[in-house]
Protein backbone atom coordinates (compact mmCIF):
# COMPACT_ATOMS: atom_id res chain seq x y z
CA UNK A 1 0.00 0.00 0.00
CA UNK A 2 1.24 3.27 -0.95
CA UNK A 3 1.88 6.35 1.89
CA UNK A 4 -1.05 8.46 2.28
CA UNK A 5 0.29 11.78 1.38
CA UNK A 6 -1.41 15.61 0.78
CA UNK A 7 -3.01 16.32 -2.71
CA UNK A 8 -0.50 18.48 -4.91
CA UNK A 9 -3.27 21.82 -4.15
CA UNK A 10 -6.55 22.50 -4.63
CA UNK A 11 -8.11 22.79 -8.01
CA UNK A 12 -11.22 24.88 -7.98
CA UNK A 13 -13.54 24.08 -10.71
CA UNK A 14 -16.24 27.28 -12.19
CA UNK A 15 -19.13 26.87 -13.42
CA UNK A 16 -18.47 26.95 -17.30
CA UNK A 17 -16.41 23.97 -16.74
CA UNK A 18 -18.85 22.22 -14.98
CA UNK A 19 -21.54 22.54 -17.42
CA UNK A 20 -19.60 21.64 -20.00
CA UNK A 21 -18.84 17.97 -18.84
CA UNK A 22 -22.95 17.78 -17.98
CA UNK A 23 -23.84 19.43 -21.23
CA UNK A 24 -21.61 16.93 -22.97
CA UNK A 25 -22.82 13.35 -21.69
CA UNK A 26 -26.23 13.80 -20.06
CA UNK A 27 -26.42 10.12 -19.79
CA UNK A 28 -23.19 9.95 -17.63
CA UNK A 29 -24.83 12.26 -15.01
CA UNK A 30 -27.56 9.49 -15.23
CA UNK A 31 -25.57 6.41 -14.88
CA UNK A 32 -23.55 8.20 -12.12
CA UNK A 33 -26.78 8.92 -10.14
CA UNK A 34 -27.92 5.47 -10.83
CA UNK A 35 -24.49 3.94 -9.59
CA UNK A 36 -25.38 5.93 -6.23
CA UNK A 37 -28.50 5.10 -5.39
CA UNK A 38 -27.88 1.37 -5.80
CA UNK A 39 -24.37 2.19 -3.46
CA UNK A 40 -26.74 3.73 -1.00
CA UNK A 41 -29.16 0.76 -1.03
CA UNK A 42 -26.35 -1.65 -0.71
CA UNK A 43 -24.49 0.35 2.52
CA UNK A 44 -21.23 1.71 0.72
CA UNK A 45 -21.87 5.36 1.61
CA UNK A 46 -22.18 7.69 4.47
CA UNK A 47 -25.37 9.97 4.33
CA UNK A 48 -26.24 11.95 7.72
CA UNK A 49 -28.68 14.19 7.99
CA UNK A 50 -28.59 17.73 5.92
CA UNK A 51 -28.12 20.44 8.40
CA UNK A 52 -30.43 23.61 8.10
CA UNK A 53 -29.16 27.14 8.78
CA UNK A 54 -32.26 29.01 8.86
CA UNK A 55 -32.10 32.90 10.13
CA UNK A 56 -34.70 34.67 12.45
CA UNK A 57 -35.49 37.24 10.32
CA UNK A 58 -35.38 35.78 6.68
CA UNK A 59 -38.11 32.69 7.00
CA UNK A 60 -37.94 32.27 3.35
CA UNK A 61 -33.69 31.66 3.37
CA UNK A 62 -31.88 28.77 4.11
CA UNK A 63 -28.68 27.45 4.14
CA UNK A 64 -27.85 23.86 3.69
CA UNK A 65 -24.59 21.43 4.26
CA UNK A 66 -24.97 18.02 2.92
CA UNK A 67 -21.54 15.90 4.05
CA UNK A 68 -21.64 12.56 2.12
CA UNK A 69 -19.67 9.64 1.39
CA UNK A 70 -19.69 7.10 -1.89
CA UNK A 71 -18.16 4.55 -2.55
CA UNK A 72 -19.22 3.22 -5.73
CA UNK A 73 -16.55 1.52 -7.37
CA UNK A 74 -17.87 -1.84 -6.55
CA UNK A 75 -19.55 -2.41 -9.67
CA UNK A 76 -23.65 -2.00 -9.67
CA UNK A 77 -25.06 -3.26 -12.23
CA UNK A 78 -24.65 0.15 -14.43
CA UNK A 79 -26.11 -0.75 -18.00
CA UNK A 80 -24.35 1.61 -19.69
CA UNK A 81 -21.53 0.07 -18.41
CA UNK A 82 -19.11 2.59 -19.49
CA UNK A 83 -18.61 4.68 -16.88
CA UNK A 84 -16.30 4.12 -14.30
CA UNK A 85 -16.89 4.91 -10.72
CA UNK A 86 -14.96 6.79 -7.84
CA UNK A 87 -14.71 6.82 -3.82
CA UNK A 88 -15.60 10.51 -3.14
CA UNK A 89 -16.37 12.39 0.23
CA UNK A 90 -17.05 15.95 0.91
CA UNK A 91 -19.64 18.07 1.68
CA UNK A 92 -22.59 20.29 -0.51
CA UNK A 93 -23.27 23.81 0.76
CA UNK A 94 -26.32 25.13 -0.80
CA UNK A 95 -28.17 28.47 -0.27
CA UNK A 96 -31.93 29.24 -1.00
CA UNK A 97 -32.82 33.07 -1.09
CA UNK A 98 -36.16 32.79 -3.41
CA UNK A 99 -36.49 36.29 -3.38
CA UNK A 100 -33.13 36.58 -5.84
CA UNK A 101 -35.51 35.74 -8.52
CA UNK A 102 -37.14 38.80 -8.26
CA UNK A 103 -33.73 41.29 -8.88
CA UNK A 104 -33.16 38.59 -12.03
CA UNK A 105 -30.51 36.07 -10.49
CA UNK A 106 -31.25 32.28 -9.62
CA UNK A 107 -32.94 31.52 -6.18
CA UNK A 108 -29.79 28.80 -5.58
CA UNK A 109 -26.28 29.32 -5.27
CA UNK A 110 -23.73 26.32 -3.72
CA UNK A 111 -20.12 25.08 -3.29
CA UNK A 112 -18.95 21.65 -3.15
CA UNK A 113 -15.69 20.28 -1.33
CA UNK A 114 -13.96 17.32 -2.35
CA UNK A 115 -11.94 15.78 0.07
CA UNK A 116 -9.13 13.05 -0.22
CA UNK A 117 -10.12 9.89 1.46
CA UNK A 118 -6.77 8.83 2.71
CA UNK A 119 -5.78 11.99 4.33
CA UNK A 120 -8.81 13.97 4.80
CA UNK A 121 -7.48 17.09 2.89
CA UNK A 122 -9.76 19.05 0.24
CA UNK A 123 -8.72 18.35 -2.81
CA UNK A 124 -11.13 20.34 -4.98
CA UNK A 125 -13.61 23.13 -4.69
CA UNK A 126 -16.43 22.93 -7.53
CA UNK A 127 -19.31 25.14 -8.28
CA UNK A 128 -22.01 23.39 -7.36
CA UNK A 129 -25.57 25.12 -8.47
CA UNK A 130 -25.21 23.09 -11.38
CA UNK A 131 -24.08 20.24 -10.09
CA UNK A 132 -27.09 20.30 -7.46
CA UNK A 133 -29.87 20.18 -10.27
CA UNK A 134 -28.52 18.19 -12.48
CA UNK A 135 -28.34 15.28 -9.86
CA UNK A 136 -31.76 16.19 -8.96
CA UNK A 137 -32.94 16.56 -12.32
CA UNK A 138 -31.17 13.46 -13.17
CA UNK A 139 -32.85 11.22 -10.26
CA UNK A 140 -36.32 12.63 -10.69
CA UNK A 141 -35.99 11.20 -14.41
CA UNK A 142 -33.78 7.62 -13.56
CA UNK A 143 -37.59 7.78 -11.06
CA UNK A 144 -39.59 8.42 -14.50
CA UNK A 145 -37.89 5.86 -16.87
CA UNK A 146 -38.14 2.66 -13.94
CA UNK A 147 -41.46 3.70 -12.59
CA UNK A 148 -42.84 4.18 -16.38
CA UNK A 149 -40.90 1.05 -17.69
CA UNK A 150 -39.19 3.29 -20.03
CA UNK A 151 -38.40 6.53 -21.42
CA UNK A 152 -41.36 7.21 -23.35
CA UNK A 153 -44.15 9.36 -22.08
CA UNK A 154 -47.56 10.20 -23.72
CA UNK A 155 -48.51 13.78 -21.89
CA UNK A 156 -46.36 15.46 -19.52
CA UNK A 157 -47.36 17.84 -16.97
CA UNK A 158 -45.07 20.60 -15.35
CA UNK A 159 -46.29 22.27 -12.04
CA UNK A 160 -43.98 24.55 -11.67
CA UNK A 161 -41.74 25.80 -14.36
CA UNK A 162 -38.28 26.89 -13.01
CA UNK A 163 -34.95 26.31 -13.14
CA UNK A 164 -35.31 22.19 -11.82
CA UNK A 165 -37.76 21.89 -14.61
CA UNK A 166 -35.64 22.72 -17.42
CA UNK A 167 -32.81 20.54 -16.21
CA UNK A 168 -35.79 17.65 -16.30
CA UNK A 169 -36.65 18.99 -19.72
CA UNK A 170 -32.67 19.05 -20.79
CA UNK A 171 -32.33 15.23 -19.60
CA UNK A 172 -35.19 14.29 -21.27
CA UNK A 173 -34.24 15.88 -24.37
CA UNK A 174 -30.83 14.20 -24.27
CA UNK A 175 -31.97 10.65 -22.80
CA UNK A 176 -33.90 10.86 -25.84
CA UNK A 177 -37.11 10.40 -24.42
CA UNK A 178 -40.54 10.09 -26.51
CA UNK A 179 -43.35 12.49 -25.84
CA UNK A 180 -46.54 13.77 -27.27
CA UNK A 181 -47.34 16.45 -25.26
CA UNK A 182 -46.52 18.47 -23.12
CA UNK A 183 -48.79 21.04 -20.16
CA UNK A 184 -47.43 23.65 -18.24
CA UNK A 185 -48.52 25.31 -15.36
CA UNK A 186 -47.03 27.80 -13.04
CA UNK A 187 -48.61 30.31 -10.51
CA UNK A 188 -46.43 33.29 -12.59
CA UNK A 189 -47.54 32.43 -16.28
CA UNK A 190 -44.70 34.65 -17.48
CA UNK A 191 -43.25 31.26 -16.26
CA UNK A 192 -44.63 29.19 -18.32
CA UNK A 193 -44.83 31.02 -21.25
CA UNK A 194 -41.17 30.87 -21.05
CA UNK A 195 -41.01 27.23 -20.94
CA UNK A 196 -43.10 27.08 -23.27
CA UNK A 197 -40.99 28.59 -25.69
CA UNK A 198 -37.75 27.07 -24.66
CA UNK A 199 -39.46 23.87 -25.10
CA UNK A 200 -40.53 24.47 -28.53
CA UNK A 201 -37.21 25.94 -29.43
CA UNK A 202 -34.60 23.14 -27.61
CA UNK A 203 -36.75 20.47 -27.22
CA UNK A 204 -37.67 17.88 -26.42
CA UNK A 205 -40.19 17.86 -29.62
CA UNK A 206 -44.19 17.41 -28.45
CA UNK A 207 -46.98 19.52 -28.57
CA UNK A 208 -46.80 22.24 -25.92
CA UNK A 209 -49.45 23.90 -24.22
CA UNK A 210 -50.10 26.44 -21.11
CA UNK A 211 -52.99 25.10 -18.68
CA UNK A 212 -55.47 27.64 -16.89
CA UNK A 213 -55.40 26.21 -13.48
CA UNK A 214 -53.33 22.89 -11.87
CA UNK A 215 -56.06 20.17 -12.34
CA UNK A 216 -55.01 21.25 -16.15
CA UNK A 217 -51.42 20.22 -15.87
CA UNK A 218 -52.48 16.39 -13.95
CA UNK A 219 -55.47 15.89 -16.33
CA UNK A 220 -54.75 12.56 -19.14
CA UNK A 221 -50.97 12.66 -17.75
CA UNK A 222 -49.24 9.80 -17.13
CA UNK A 223 -46.46 11.93 -15.85
CA UNK A 224 -46.02 14.68 -13.79
CA UNK A 225 -43.14 17.24 -13.06
CA UNK A 226 -43.71 19.30 -9.24
CA UNK A 227 -40.66 21.19 -8.90
CA UNK A 228 -42.51 24.81 -7.28
CA UNK A 229 -41.78 26.21 -4.52
CA UNK A 230 -44.16 25.93 -1.78
CA UNK A 231 -43.70 25.69 1.66
CA UNK A 232 -46.89 23.81 2.85
CA UNK A 233 -49.63 21.32 0.63
CA UNK A 234 -51.58 23.05 -1.87
CA UNK A 235 -52.55 20.22 -4.16
CA UNK A 236 -55.47 18.33 -2.15
CA UNK A 237 -58.07 17.49 -4.37
CA UNK A 238 -57.66 13.35 -4.67
CA UNK A 239 -59.13 14.06 -8.37
CA UNK A 240 -55.47 14.99 -9.64
CA UNK A 241 -54.57 11.77 -9.35
CA UNK A 242 -57.84 10.42 -11.18
CA UNK A 243 -55.87 9.07 -14.04
CA UNK A 244 -52.79 7.20 -12.15
CA UNK A 245 -49.53 9.37 -13.24
CA UNK A 246 -46.23 8.94 -11.81
CA UNK A 247 -45.73 12.05 -10.06
CA UNK A 248 -41.80 12.88 -9.79
CA UNK A 249 -42.60 15.16 -6.29
CA UNK A 250 -39.57 17.16 -6.65
CA UNK A 251 -40.49 20.05 -4.48
CA UNK A 252 -41.43 17.57 -1.48
CA UNK A 253 -44.42 19.78 0.17
CA UNK A 254 -46.98 20.06 -2.64
CA UNK A 255 -49.11 17.60 -1.95
CA UNK A 256 -51.90 17.32 0.69
CA UNK A 257 -51.57 13.91 2.84
CA UNK A 258 -54.61 12.89 1.59
CA UNK A 259 -52.85 11.97 -2.35
CA UNK A 260 -49.93 10.55 -0.82
CA UNK A 261 -52.03 8.01 1.14
CA UNK A 262 -53.78 6.85 -2.06
CA UNK A 263 -50.71 6.37 -4.45
CA UNK A 264 -48.00 3.89 -4.31
CA UNK A 265 -44.77 5.94 -2.82
CA UNK A 266 -41.29 5.83 -3.83
CA UNK A 267 -38.36 7.70 -2.39
CA UNK A 268 -34.93 7.73 -2.27
CA UNK A 269 -34.03 7.21 1.31
CA UNK A 270 -37.14 6.63 4.13
CA UNK A 271 -35.39 8.40 7.47
CA UNK A 272 -34.17 11.34 4.94
CA UNK A 273 -37.67 12.18 3.26
CA UNK A 274 -39.99 11.24 6.08
CA UNK A 275 -39.07 14.71 8.04
CA UNK A 276 -39.03 18.16 7.61
CA UNK A 277 -42.24 18.91 7.18
CA UNK A 278 -42.18 17.51 3.73
CA UNK A 279 -45.88 16.19 2.35
CA UNK A 280 -44.48 12.57 3.62
CA UNK A 281 -43.90 13.74 6.88
CA UNK A 282 -47.50 15.17 7.19
CA UNK A 283 -48.76 12.22 5.83
CA UNK A 284 -47.00 10.65 9.14
CA UNK A 285 -48.23 12.41 11.50
CA UNK A 286 -51.89 12.22 10.26
CA UNK A 287 -51.76 8.12 10.30
CA UNK A 288 -49.11 8.14 12.94
CA UNK A 289 -46.88 5.44 10.96
CA UNK A 290 -44.60 5.14 7.43
CA UNK A 291 -46.29 2.19 6.08
CA UNK A 292 -47.38 4.28 2.94
CA UNK A 293 -43.98 4.70 1.90
CA UNK A 294 -43.66 1.49 -0.36
CA UNK A 295 -39.83 1.29 -0.82
CA UNK A 296 -36.72 3.28 -2.36
CA UNK A 297 -36.16 3.95 -5.91
CA UNK A 298 -33.04 1.39 -5.77
CA UNK A 299 -36.05 -1.29 -4.97
CA UNK A 300 -37.68 -0.31 -8.16
CA UNK A 301 -34.67 0.15 -10.03
CA UNK A 302 -33.81 -3.98 -8.98
CA UNK A 303 -37.18 -4.29 -9.98
CA UNK A 304 -37.89 -5.39 -6.63
CA UNK A 305 -40.52 -2.66 -6.23
CA UNK A 306 -43.18 -3.13 -9.23
CA UNK A 307 -45.59 -0.05 -9.71
CA UNK A 308 -49.58 -1.16 -8.96
CA UNK A 309 -51.46 -1.12 -12.23
CA UNK A 310 -54.14 1.78 -12.18
CA UNK A 311 -52.96 3.72 -9.16
CA UNK A 312 -50.99 6.64 -9.00
CA UNK A 313 -47.04 6.40 -8.12
CA UNK A 314 -45.07 9.36 -6.44
CA UNK A 315 -41.74 9.84 -5.78
CA UNK A 316 -40.79 12.01 -3.67
CA UNK A 317 -36.65 12.55 -4.33
CA UNK A 318 -34.99 13.64 -0.84
CA UNK A 319 -31.99 14.45 -2.33
CA UNK A 320 -29.08 13.15 -1.12
CA UNK A 321 -25.40 14.25 -0.43
CA UNK A 322 -24.54 10.91 -2.55
CA UNK A 323 -25.86 11.84 -5.67
CA UNK A 324 -24.28 15.05 -5.23
CA UNK A 325 -20.75 13.11 -4.87
CA UNK A 326 -21.65 11.08 -7.37
CA UNK A 327 -21.77 14.01 -9.83
CA UNK A 328 -19.49 16.30 -8.59
CA UNK A 329 -16.79 13.37 -8.20
CA UNK A 330 -17.58 11.85 -11.78
CA UNK A 331 -17.49 16.07 -13.23
CA UNK A 332 -13.93 16.34 -11.07
CA UNK A 333 -12.48 13.37 -12.28
CA UNK A 334 -12.75 14.28 -15.82
CA UNK A 335 -12.09 17.76 -15.90
CA UNK A 336 -9.15 17.20 -13.74
CA UNK A 337 -7.72 14.31 -16.48
CA UNK A 338 -7.61 17.22 -18.77
CA UNK A 339 -6.06 19.79 -16.62
CA UNK A 340 -8.91 21.97 -16.48
CA UNK A 341 -10.03 24.08 -13.55
CA UNK A 342 -7.51 26.32 -11.44
CA UNK A 343 -4.86 24.61 -9.46
CA UNK A 344 -3.93 26.84 -6.72
CA UNK A 345 -0.70 25.03 -5.66
CA UNK A 346 0.41 26.39 -2.25
CA UNK A 347 -2.82 26.65 -0.42
CA UNK A 348 -1.91 24.02 1.85
CA UNK A 349 0.25 25.31 4.79
CA UNK A 350 2.65 22.13 4.02
N1 LIG B 1 -35.68 17.08 -3.88
C1 LIG B 1 -34.52 17.57 -4.24
O1 LIG B 1 -33.50 16.90 -4.28
C2 LIG B 1 -34.42 19.00 -4.65
C3 LIG B 1 -33.20 19.52 -5.09
C4 LIG B 1 -33.13 20.82 -5.55
C5 LIG B 1 -34.27 21.62 -5.52
N2 LIG B 1 -35.43 21.09 -5.03
C6 LIG B 1 -36.64 21.90 -4.96
O2 LIG B 1 -37.13 22.12 -6.27
C7 LIG B 1 -37.99 23.26 -6.22
C8 LIG B 1 -37.87 24.09 -7.47
O3 LIG B 1 -36.61 24.70 -7.50
P1 LIG B 1 -36.23 25.72 -8.69
O4 LIG B 1 -34.77 25.99 -8.55
O5 LIG B 1 -36.78 25.22 -9.96
O6 LIG B 1 -37.03 27.02 -8.24
P2 LIG B 1 -37.46 28.23 -9.19
O7 LIG B 1 -37.71 29.39 -8.27
O8 LIG B 1 -36.49 28.40 -10.30
O9 LIG B 1 -38.85 27.75 -9.85
C9 LIG B 1 -39.99 27.49 -9.11
C10 LIG B 1 -41.18 27.79 -10.01
O10 LIG B 1 -42.37 27.35 -9.33
C11 LIG B 1 -43.37 28.33 -9.51
N3 LIG B 1 -44.34 28.16 -8.43
C12 LIG B 1 -44.25 28.56 -7.13
N4 LIG B 1 -45.32 28.14 -6.44
C13 LIG B 1 -46.10 27.47 -7.32
C14 LIG B 1 -47.34 26.77 -7.22
N5 LIG B 1 -47.99 26.71 -6.04
N6 LIG B 1 -47.85 26.18 -8.31
C15 LIG B 1 -47.19 26.23 -9.50
N7 LIG B 1 -46.02 26.88 -9.66
C16 LIG B 1 -45.48 27.48 -8.59
C17 LIG B 1 -42.62 29.64 -9.50
O11 LIG B 1 -43.38 30.68 -10.09
C18 LIG B 1 -41.37 29.27 -10.30
O12 LIG B 1 -41.58 29.45 -11.69
C19 LIG B 1 -37.65 23.98 -4.91
O13 LIG B 1 -38.69 23.74 -3.97
C20 LIG B 1 -36.40 23.29 -4.43
O14 LIG B 1 -36.30 23.29 -3.00
C21 LIG B 1 -35.54 19.80 -4.63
Amino acid sequence: MSTPHPPAGLRVIGAAEVAAQIDGNREGALAAVRRAYLAHASGATANPHSSFLRFPDRPSDRIIALPAFLDDTAGTDDPAGTEDGGRWSGIKWIASYPGNVEHGFPRASATMVLNDYETGYPYAVLEASIISATRTAASAVLGAEALLGGRRARRVGFVGTGLISDHVRMFLRDLDWEVDEFVLFDTVPANAERFAATLAADGPKGAVSVADDVAGAFAGCDLVVVATVAGTPHLTDPALLADAPVVLHISLRDLAPELILQATNVTDDVDHAVREQTSLHLAEQQVGHREFVHGTIADVVRGELVREPGRAAIFSPFGLGVLDLAVGGWVHDQVAAAGGGHLVPDFFPI
